[in-house]
């Protein structure tokens, strides 16, 4: 396959909104050529392209349920077809919707590992076959995924992010003698989190004591890239959450 993009080509899951659309600016002004998925946020999707276009970059914005695996396959022939070459995949979908374990409805505990997990997973089959001369994946994670605690509520997700640890080493040693790299980024309690304590309370759980920004998560994102002896690593930040 001859590249048809010069610059190095990055997908984003999840990348319209919030933390994804940090990402996606991030990459386009470290100099990648962005293709941007999203599932419902079309509106915010279409500005974010045109925001890319306008800093220089190219930028493709592509609709996908990331759970439904035909849907993947369809968007990585897409991108193998358009722009010939694939250098970062950013697993960024992570759906919290907390249930308590006693009442976790088995339709909410499919619906999270189908698009936390499975999605991730079939974002990195396909996304690996295009990276023929090396790349990076970085899988967003949450803090304290080593030693892990009881989490009653969100047991679902916490089960997804641990999964995805699981998965991004098996990766990171698979791959790495084709120079491909598959790394975590995980996030502690963000200013953007749903269940973020008030400000004078988070010293309690947070020892930074304020909560991340949407930056922070994007340098350390960054430094993974710079990092080219690493792979297999997660990275918390979070302050010192759950230290
Ligand atoms: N925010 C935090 O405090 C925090 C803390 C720890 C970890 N994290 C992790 O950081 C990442 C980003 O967090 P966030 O709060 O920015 O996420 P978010 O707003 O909850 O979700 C990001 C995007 O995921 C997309 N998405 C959800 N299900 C999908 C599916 N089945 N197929 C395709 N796209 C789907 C949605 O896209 P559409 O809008 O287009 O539908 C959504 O905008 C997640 O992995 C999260 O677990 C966040």
């Amino acid at each position: 396959m001859s590249p048809r993009h010069t610059n190095p080509v990055a997908v984003v899951t999840g990348g319209a909104r919030r933390m994804g659309r940090q990402l996606c600016t991030t990459l386009a002004a470290r100099g990648y050529d962005l293709v941007v998925l999203f599932r419902d946020s079309e509106a915010e999707a279409r500005s974010l392209e045109q925001e890319i276009r306008d800093g220089g970059q190219r930028a493709r914005a592509m609709a996908v349920d990331v759970a439904v695996e035909g849907q993947v396959a369809r968007v990585f022939d897409d991108i193998t077809s358009i722009e010939g070459r694939l250098d970062l995949l950013v697993n960024n979908v992570g759906n919290y919707n907390p249930q308590h374990v006693t009442q976790l409805d088995p339709a909410v505990w499919d619906a999270t590992l189908a698009a936390n997990l499975s999605g991730a997973f079939y974002c990195c089959y396909h996304a690996l076959r295009l990276m023929t001369g090396g790349g990076n994946i970085v899988n967003i994670g949450m803090a304290g995924l080593e030693g892990i605690r009881a989490n009653v509520h969100g047991t679902d997700y916490y089960v997804s992010k641990t999964g995805l640890l699981v998965l991004t080493r098996a990766l990171a040693a698979a791959h790495a003698e084709r120079q491909i790299r598959v790394n975590m980024v995980s996030p502690g309690q963000l200013e953007n989190s749903i269940d973020l304590p008030p400000p004078h309370e988070i010293g309690a759980s947070v020892p930074l004591g304020r909560a991340g920004s949407l930056r922070d998560v994007a340098q350390a994102v960054e430094y993974l890239l710079d990092a080219a002896y690493l792979t297999g690593v997660n990275i918390d930040v979070s302050g010192g959450y759950r230290l």
